[in-house]
């Protein structure tokens, strides 16, 4: 009877928490495999990306020609048509560095396209254009939920913190992308951060 209750519990917990797609649609769930990216000193164990203060001079690797400290998945995910959604909830377990990437839509064609970073203070910001999405949010300990959505097919892309719209670009360049999350320095950003992400989800929208 106790174990019921507690499998009752637990499975009452679980739906509460796992990742669900924003936006109307008939979203249909995809599991994308990924490939682990690691450069300069990063290191990634199991789904906690770890960067340490300053990269360690080595440029081998995938991902690694330009020496930023980077530990990462790539999910091969490619798409230039369709809608797709990615949704992550990730804590930052420490950070004495600023300016980190954390979460990539990469365009494979263009380089990067959005790359949500984290700077001091909690912030959340657009690397590229710098737009802020949310002050405050992404501090030590606490859980962040980002949801993007991407339509390629007429160039819209949204991005949400904590179920909130925070971004929104609809004039979206084309191109085949890709998504990627974990740790890696922007220009002028330095370690070292470990940042854990959990309920991962993707879907596309029939
Ligand atoms: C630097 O770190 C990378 C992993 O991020 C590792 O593959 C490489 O061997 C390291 N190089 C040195 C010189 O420690």
């Amino acid at each position: 009877m106790l174990i019921k209750t507690l499998l009752a519990t637990l499975s009452a917990a679980s739906a509460v928490f796992a990742a669900t797609p924003l936006e109307s649609g008939n979203w249909v769930s995809v599991n994308p495999g990924f490939q682990t990216q690691t450069c300069a000193g990063g290191s990634v164990s199991g789904t906690t990306f770890t960067i340490p203060t300053s990269p360690n001079g080595s440029t081998s690797g995938s991902g690694c020609s330009n020496g930023h400290l980077r530990a990462e998945r790539r999910y091969n995910n490619d798409y230039s048509s369709g809608v797709h959604q990615f949704a992550g909830t990730f804590k930052i377990n420490s950070m004495g560095g600023s300016r980190i990437a954390i979460k990539q839509t990469f365009n494979g064609d263009a380089g990067p396209y959005f790359i949500l970073a984290v700077d001091t203070g909690g912030r959340l910001y657009s690397v590229e254009g710098g737009a802020t999405l949310a002050t405050g949010v992404a501090n030590v300990g606490s859980s962040v939920t980002i949801n993007t959505v991407h339509n390629a097919d007429i160039h819209s892309y949204r991005v949400y913190v904590n179920g909130q719209l925070a971004f929104r670009d609809d004039n979206a360049p084309g191109g085949s992308f890709y998504d990627k999350f974990g740790a890696y320095t922007t220009d002028s950003g330095t370690g070292p951060m470990s940042i854990t992400w959990s309920d991962v989800a993707f879907w596309t929208r029939q």
